[in-house]
């Protein structure tokens, strides 16, 4: 039986992926090359310092460890700029109608993101109050898809991961939720987020209960 929510924040709860790229752009395009939108699909639920390392490859730049913080703390600070402007207004449809559903019965709710931001953004949007637990970027050493995020999710809910569903929108999350030995809901296009057990477009019209009966 399902007790608790794991949701990823970026493009499950905000849509903040626009705002990743124009950051990573701008430092691809002062080293001297550029990413394609396509590309920053890829980035989608990637760590901060893996991110950095897929975009360098991607240039064939080397740099060394110590230029790499420097480049991956130049982009964060634009990054900064960008969603300090958020407000509840940027909260993707129908999440808080969600969100209204779920304090309507037992379950918990965590989060379960790898951005060391995060709690800026919950903060910002108003959201920060709903959680009954916080695991983001601070608190782990291992991006998805390794499970990491969503295991220590559940011991802080209390919970075993069988009885956990993860919200997701990248194939990384979605694997890193099955990683976990979780059942996962995909938030995006059916035809890339593979192994979610279901896909739905985003929040409008996700009725609980009926969303439950899929796990029962
Ligand atoms: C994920 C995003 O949620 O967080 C990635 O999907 C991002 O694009 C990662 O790189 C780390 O975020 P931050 O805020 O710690 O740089
Ligand atoms: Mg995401």
């Amino acid at each position: 039986m399902i007790k608790g929510f794991l949701f990823d924040l970026d493009g499950v709860i905000v849509e903040t992926a626009i705002f990743h790229y124009q950051a990573w752009r701008k430092m691809a395009n002062d080293l001297g090359f550029d990413i394609s939108e396509e590309f920053n699909e890829g980035l989608k639920g990637i760590s901060r310092m893996d991110s950095l390392n897929l975009i360098l490859e991607h240039g064939n730049i080397v740099l060394t460890e110590s230029e790499k913080i420097d480049w991956a703390t130049k982009k964060n600070e634009h990054y900064l700029t960008l969603v300090s402007k958020m407000t509840a207004n940027d909260i993707l449809p129908g999440v808080k109608e969600f969100f209204t559903q779920i304090k309507q019965t037992d379950i918990k709710i965590a989060l379960g993101s790898v951005s060391k931001n995060a709690k800026m953004i919950l903060e910002g949007v108003g959201l920060i109050i709903e959680f009954d637990a916080i695991i983001d970027g601070t608190k782990i050493t291992k991006g998805k898809p390794d499970p990491e995020v969503f295991l220590k999710g559940a011991v802080e809910l209390g919970l075993s991961p069988e009885e956990c569903l993860v919200f997701e929108d990248a194939v990384a999350g979605v694997e890193a939720g099955k990683n976990a030995g979780m059942k996962v809901v995909g938030i995006g296009n059916a035809e890339v987020l593979t192994k979610a057990d279901i896909v739905f477009g985003g929040f409008e019209g996700i009725e609980l209960t009926q969303l439950l009966s899929n796990f029962q």
